[in-house]
């Protein structure tokens, strides 16, 4: 292998994509990267801080100060492994307004790169296959329905709201996260996409596989 490699998947919330890109990267023992614990884990500091996530400035100023690091698969704010807390109803609700603040992105982003750096990476969000990796040989947009999306993120058991309630906060967003300044959820030119609905995790995987090995 020449280099070091870059497997980026994008897709809206629910798609499927931290489960494969996990599996993937165990696989084939590369560093696996969410990019969305990243923009989770700002949003529980300001919402400890009682930072309200509308005031930009405010917001700004808190990342710039704090310490977020990522080892392994976990996330660090100032030394403390927040991992485990970034999967509540107020994080999803409140990280997409965050992770549409700019300055907020670009530092975000550059985590990334540098932790991307010489190494083999799959790294899975929004924005990956369009502004942060958008030379990589391997791209990869996940799609599925509303429905399947908010299904499985039913079944999995963690919110505290309803199968509707949870489709309606879905659907709210993919709004936001499409209509981004910078860094919006879209498809870009030459990814390869798959829609999953209909998919099992190992078929996504089985698929995914073989179009990077
Ligand atoms: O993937 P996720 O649901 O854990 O992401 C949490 C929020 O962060 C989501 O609303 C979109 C945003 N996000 C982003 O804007 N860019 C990324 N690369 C990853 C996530």
């Amino acid at each position: 292998m020449k280099g070091h490699m870059v497997i980026a998947i994008d897709g809206p919330a629910g798609s499927g994509k931290s489960t494969i890109a996990k599996l993937l990267a165990e696989k084939m023992d590369f560093t696996y990267i969410n990019s969305g614990n990243l923009y989770r884990a700002i949003t529980l500091g300001c919402l400890r801080a009682k930072i309200d996530i509308s005031d930009s400035e405010k917001v700004i100023e808190f990342a710039k100060n704090i310490k977020i690091s990522y080892q392994k698969d976990q996330v660090f704010l100032d030394g403390e492994n927040v991992t485990p807390l970034l999967h509540t109803d107020e994080i999803d609700r409140n990280s997409s307004p965050l992770s549409a603040i700019v300055p907020v992105r670009r530092m975000v982003n550059d985590l990334i790169r540098s932790l991307a750096e010489g190494r083999n990476v799959v790294v899975e969000g929004r924005d990956m296959t369009t502004v942060v990796f958008p030379d990589t040989p391997y791209r990869f947009y996940l799609d599925a329905s509303a429905d399947s999306r908010a299904k499985r993120r039913f079944e999995q058991g963690v919110s505290n709201l309803s199968l509707q309630e949870i489709k309606t906060a879905i659907l709210k967003r993919d709004e936001i996260d499409k209509n981004k300044p910078e860094g919006s959820l879209k498809i870009a030119q030459g990814v390869q996409y798959l829609d999953t609905s209909d998919l099992t995790i190992i078929q996504v995987y089985d698929k995914l596989i073989s179009r990077v090995v």
